[in-house]
């Protein structure tokens, strides 16, 4: 009885850590980790992800902010796309855990101010995309150190 009870707490656990497929999402598995497909699913907030996710279509929805927990969550992220969503706000140093981040598009949200020190140490970012937002200023050490950055 209780090697049962224990071995339901674990599985349950180890689910809980690793997350799963959204079930409104689509999902593959490859030898480089998740990729998960979740645009146009009116998500109003990223949902929990498995934790070697590297790519992630997150697209015409309605997610109003980027969580710096999440961030920390998915150390093997490549691929973020939020374009078309209502995000306003990003934190500062809201992706400094994901050093592999190579695209991030961001495009058509409500982005209106961007705080120092919200891109820093992002060495492997080759593309980000911010067209379409209400950004009135730029401050100083906003970009800091995107030493591979192709296209803006
Ligand atoms: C994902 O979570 C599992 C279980 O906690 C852990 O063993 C693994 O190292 C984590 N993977 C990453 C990429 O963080
Ligand atoms: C949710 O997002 C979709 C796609 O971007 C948009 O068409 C819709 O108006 C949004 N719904 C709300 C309630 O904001
Ligand atoms: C930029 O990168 C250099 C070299 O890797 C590092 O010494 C410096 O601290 C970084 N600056 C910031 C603001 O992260």
């Amino acid at each position: 009885m209780d090697i049962i009870v224990i071995f339901v707490f674990a599985v349950v656990s180890t689910g809980l850590v690793k997350g799963t497929c959204p079930s409104t999402c689509s999902c593959v598995d490859d030898s480089s980790g998740s990729k998960i497909y979740c645009n146009s699913k009116y998500l109003g907030r990223i949902p929990a992800l498995p934790n070697d996710t590297y790519y992630l279509e997150l697209g015409f929805n309605n997610i109003t902010e980027i969580d710096i927990q999440f961030c920390k969550e998915m150390p093997q992220l490549q691929y973020l796309y939020l374009h078309y969503n209502e995000i306003s706000v990003i934190e500062p140093f809201t992706f400094v855990d994901l050093p592999n981040l190579h695209y991030l598009y961001l495009h058509y949200n409500e982005i209106s101010v961007i705080e120092p020190f919200t891109f820093v140490d992002l060495p492997n970012l080759r593309y980000l995309t911010l067209s379409n937002n209400k950004i009135r200023s730029l401050v100083s050490y906003t970009f800091i150190n995107l030493t591979n950055l192709y296209e803006l």
